[in-house]
């Protein structure tokens, strides 16, 4: 890229995460002190289709740093998606003389940016989801709140579990990875954990864990189920059939993904914000911004969305060593 930045658009796209609002900020006050306007494109690519803008000053991304959710709205585009779609967003660029975008999201918002970027415009992406599901990230922003969000639920799950001598059957999200039930799992020292990424073995994974858990003395127990191993409502029939005992099944749906960003989500979104403007000025584009061993490192965003990242099966082997006691023999 040789042109010289002087506009660029800041957008949120997919599903939202606590920190989206503290990257745009970043990305608006970065741009400020480099020269470079800022325009946020409302909900998403599709904003960008149907010119739906505001004009950000620093002013604009004043107190937001603490807020959930994000300011500018986010959707997911099948229209964008499509040429035409593109072609649209294209036309909306030229109108508002932008030139480069920032994509805040997951997956779907960077196979987004990689197909707008072969049409010429440059974009950099910011991992936020609370999945932490993006292959070429350790960390994606939003998963450390949502990971604590649903640590304070299950705590509080748990304490009347324990005076009703139950057992609980908490569903969490994740889409089809299982980063957040895992964490979330050893977190609140689950008794058992259900994750895509494990093949399930009922009887050894749920059913013998429960058992053990009893026969250590055990006299509640906490089954997390991530949503892409399987339905929590299901989960809690088959231990009602195996074991019959009457599990109480909750599913923290959407809850998850509210909330004032963390410590660590803030500060991530914030680094993450600037190296992404730092990029453009230096005629940096098509990338996506990820971190490494705690270092900001920029990925190529069509080498980023061929990257895979698997889920550490050593804290599955920390989980089943500490989720519950030894039985006394
Ligand atoms: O990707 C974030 C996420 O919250 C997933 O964990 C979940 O499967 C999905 O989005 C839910 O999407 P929606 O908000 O469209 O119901």
């Amino acid at each position: 890229m040789d042109k010289k930045i002087k506009r660029i658009g800041v957008l949120t796209s997919g599903g939202d995460s606590p920190g989206m609002n503290a990257a745009v900020r970043a990305v608006v006050r970065t741009a400020i002190t480099f020269g470079i306007q800022c325009v946020g494109i409302r909900r998403g690519w599709q904003g960008l289709i149907n010119s739906d803008f505001v004009t950000l000053d620093g002013a604009a991304v004043g107190h937001v740093l603490d807020r959930g959710g994000t300011i500018l709205y986010t959707a997911r585009s099948e229209e964008f998606m499509t040429d035409k779609g593109r072609e649209k967003a294209m036309a909306t660029c030229k109108m508002l003389g932008l030139d480069a975008i920032v994509a805040i999201g997951g997956d779907g918002t960077f196979r987004g940016a990689l197909a707008f970027s072969r049409m010429g415009m440059p974009v950099v992406g910011i991992p936020a989801t609370i999945d932490n599901d993006i292959g070429c990230t350790n960390y994606t922003i939003g998963f450390d709140t949502a990971c604590n969000t649903a640590i304070e639920c299950i705590d509080k799950l748990r304490d009347t579990m324990q005076s009703h001598e139950r057992c609980s059957v908490v569903e969490v999200m994740g889409r089809n990875a299982g980063f957040l039930a895992l964490y979330v799992g050893i977190a609140v020292g689950a008794t058992a954990v259900l994750v895509p990424e494990r093949e399930l073995d009922f009887e050894r994974d749920v059913v013998e864990r429960i058992r053990n858990a009893r026969l250590a003395g055990n006299t509640h127990f906490m089954v997390v189920v991530a949503e892409g191993a399987g339905s929590a409502v299901e989960i809690g029939k088959q231990i009602h059939e195996a074991i019959g005992i009457e599990p109480r099944v909750t599913v923290l749906g959407h809850i998850q993904r509210g909330g004032s960003p963390n410590a660590r989500d803030r500060e991530t979104a914030t680094r993450m914000g600037y190296f992404a403007v730092k990029a453009l000025k230096e005629g940096r584009s098509n990338l996506v911004i990820t971190t490494r061993d705690g270092a900001i490192v920029e990925t190529p965003i069509e080498e980023g969305l061929q990257m895979k990242k698997s889920l550490q099966m050593d804290r599955y082997e920390v989980l089943e060593a500490v989720g519950i006691s030894v039985p006394r023999v």
